[in-house]
C-alpha cells in the first residue's frame, strides 16, 4: 500500500524570497523592503532585493523544477508587485509576470498553487493603518479579485494567505518581522481578526470571479503534538493540547482555525484572552466561514506530549542530543503522522502539507555536487510518517516540500539553505542537490521507494 493514485509531490517558495527585482517594472514597495533597509534587522544586512532572481530566471527555474519531476509547484503572487500601492490601478507588468511564469508550468505540465500572500505587505497599506484599518480585508478581497481575474482560467489551486499566526504574532506583537511593530494585545488580536475577514472576503471573490471550478485553502503553520506513547491516555492529552490555548499570543491552531472551520472563536480563548477580544461584528463569523476544499498546513516539528496528572496534558522534554536542522528545529518525523491524522479527525477536510523541509550545511563539494545526506534521511523519515497516515485512513492530497530551492530565509538571510536545489548567489547558477534527485525518484515510484533503505 503505497501514497494515493492522484498523490501530488511538489515544491513551495514565496514570492519575496526568490523572486528579487524588488525596485523593477513598476513594483511597490513591500514592509519587508523596508524592513530589510533598517541595519540590524537581518542577518548580515541582507534582503531579498535580488534574492534567487527568478524574476528574470523563472524559465531556467520551471525547467528545473520538470527535471526534478514535481507535480506542482507552490508559489505566491507579490501583492506590491501587482498592485503597487496596494489598492487601486494593477501593475501590468506586474500581472504579466505571473501570467507568463503560470503559462511556463503548464507547458512543464506542473500545476501552479497560489497563495495570495506570503508575508510580502504593500509598505503603502500600512501607512494607512495596515491590518488594524477596518477597509483592510477589502483591500485583500479587491487584490485577490485582481489576481483571480487575471490567472483563475489556468490556476484551480489558490491559498488565501501563509501562516496568519507567524505575520501577525512576529510582525505585530513581538515585533520580530516587518513592520515590526509591538502593539497591545488587543490590537494584536483585531489585526488577527481582520485577516481573518480578509480570508472570508478573498475566499467569496475566488469563488465569484473564477473561470474554472477552484479549489481553495489558507495554509496554517500548524502546532503539532505527538503523543508521548499510543495509549489513549496520551493519544488524548496530545489531542487536547493541540486544539487548546494556554497562552496570550497567536502561536496556536484554534484561534485560527475554528472561525475557518466551525465559524465561532474557541471558548478558552475567549476567555483568556477576555477584554483583548475586538468587536465582533455580527456578520462576521459568517463571512470568515466559508466553505473550502481543503486544509493546507505547513508542518515541520513538534514536541511529544503526555497525559500527567489529572489526566492533564504535559510537555516532555526533548532528550539530550536530540537531532536538530541547522535552524535549530528540532527533527521529529510523527508530526507527519499526527498532525494530519488529528486534524482530518476533527475539520474532516482532506489535508495537503504545504510546506515541509529543513535547512542544512550545504556547500559544493570538490566533484561539484551537493551532497546533502541529512536532508535526504530527514525527507525519508518523514515521508514514511506520512506514508503511515494514508495508510490509516487519512485523507493525504499532496505534499510540498520547502523549498525547491535556496533563499532568502527572512531575518536569517541567506544563512540557512532550505532547498532540494542549491543557488550559488553571486553567480546565481543553479545546482541540484542529491536529495533533489533522490525526491525525483520519490516521486517516480509514488513513494514506493520509502520502503527500502
Ligand atoms: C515557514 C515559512 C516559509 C519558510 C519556512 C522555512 O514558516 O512559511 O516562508 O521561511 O518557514
Amino acid at each position: 500500500m503505497s501514497f494515493p493514485k492522484a498523490f501530488v509531490w511538489g515544491a513551495a517558495t514565496a514570492s519575496y524570497q526568490i523572486e528579487g527585482a524588488a525596485r523593477e517594472d513598476g513594483k511597490g514597495l513591500s514592509v519587508w523592503d523596508v524592513f530589510c533597509q533598517k541595519a540590524g534587522n537581518i542577518w548580515n544586512n541582507q534582503s531579498g532585493d535580488i534574492a534567487c532572481d527568478h524574476y528574470h530566471r523563472y524559465k531556467e527555474d520551471v525547467n528545473l523544477m520538470k527535471q526534478v519531476g514535481l507535480h506542482a509547484y507552490r508559489l505566491s503572487v507579490s501583492w506590491p508587485r501587482v498592485i503597487p500601492e496596494g489598492t487601486g490601478a494593477p501593475n501590468p507588468k506586474g500581472l504579466e509576470f505571473y501570467d507568463k511564469l503560470i503559462d511556463e508550468l503548464l507547458a512543464a505540465d506542473i500545476s501552479p498553487y497560489v497563495t495570495l500572500f506570503h508575508w510580502d505587505y504593500p509598505y503603502e497599506l500600512y501607512r494607512r493603518g495596515g491590518w488594524l484599518n477596518k477597509d483592510s480585508p477589502d483591500w485583500f478581497a479587491e487584490y485577490a479579485t485582481v489576481v483571480v481575474g487575471r490567472l483563475s482560467d489556468r490556476v484551480k489551486h489558490w491559498m488565501t494567505f501563509n501562516e496568519p499566526q507567524v505575520f501577525i504574532d512576529v510582525g505585530h506583537r513581538s515585533g520580530y518581522h516587518p513592520p515590526g511593530d509591538k502593539l497591545e494585545f488587543a490590537q494584536v488580536l483585531t489585526a488577527a481578526h481582520n485577516v481573518l475577514l480578509a480570508h472570508g472576503k478573498a475566499v467569496q471573490a475566488i469563488r465569484e470571479h473564477s473561470r474554472v471550478e477552484s479549489q481553495v485553502g489558507l495554509a496554517l503553520a500548524a502546532t503539532v503534538r505527538i503523543p508521548a506513547t499510543e495509549s489513549p491516555e496520551d493519544v488524548e492529552a496530545a489531542r487536547q493540547s493541540m486544539f487548546s490555548i494556554r497562552r496570550k499570543n497567536c502561536w496556536n491552531n484554534t484561534w485560527w482555525t475554528e472561525p475557518v472551520f466551525f465559524g465561532r472563536y474557541p471558548e478558552d480563548g475567549l476567555t483568556l484572552f477576555g477584554n483583548d477580544v475586538p468587536a465582533i461584528g455580527d456578520r462576521d463569523m459568517k463571512t470568515i466561514c466559508q466553505p473550502l476544499n481543503f486544509f493546507a498546513v505547513n508542518i515541520y516539528s513538534g514536541g511529544k506530549t503526555q497525559a500527567g496528572k489529572d489526566s492533564q496534558p504535559e510537555r516532555v522534554s526533548f532528550p539530550v542530543g536530540q537531532a536538530m536542522t541547522t535552524f535549530q528545529t528540532p527533527v521529529t518525523p510523527e508530526v507527519l503522522y499526527w498532525g494530519p491524522r488529528f486534524f482530518w479527525e476533527r475539520y474532516k477536510l482532506p489535508i495537503i502539507i504545504t510546506e515541509n523541509g529543513m535547512s542544512n550545511v550545504d556547500w559544493v563539494s570538490l566533484d561539484g555536487k551537493v551532497h546533502d545526506p541529512q536532508r535526504i534521511d530527514y525527507l525519508h523519515r518523514y515521508l514514511l510518517e506520512l506514508k503511515k497516515v494514508c495508510k490509516h485512513g487519512v485523507k493525504v492530497l499532496g505534499y510540498f516540500h520547502w523549498s525547491i530551492m535556496d533563499n532568502f530565509e527572512w531575518r536569517e538571510g541567506y544563512r540557512e539553505r532550505f532547498g532540494l536545489i542549491y543557488v550559488d548567489y553571486p553567480t546565481q547558477r543553479r545546482i541540484l542537490k542529491d536529495s533533489a534527485y533522490w525526491y525525483k525518484k520519490v516521486i517516480a515510484s509514488n513513494g514506493a521507494i520509502l520502503d527500502k533503505l
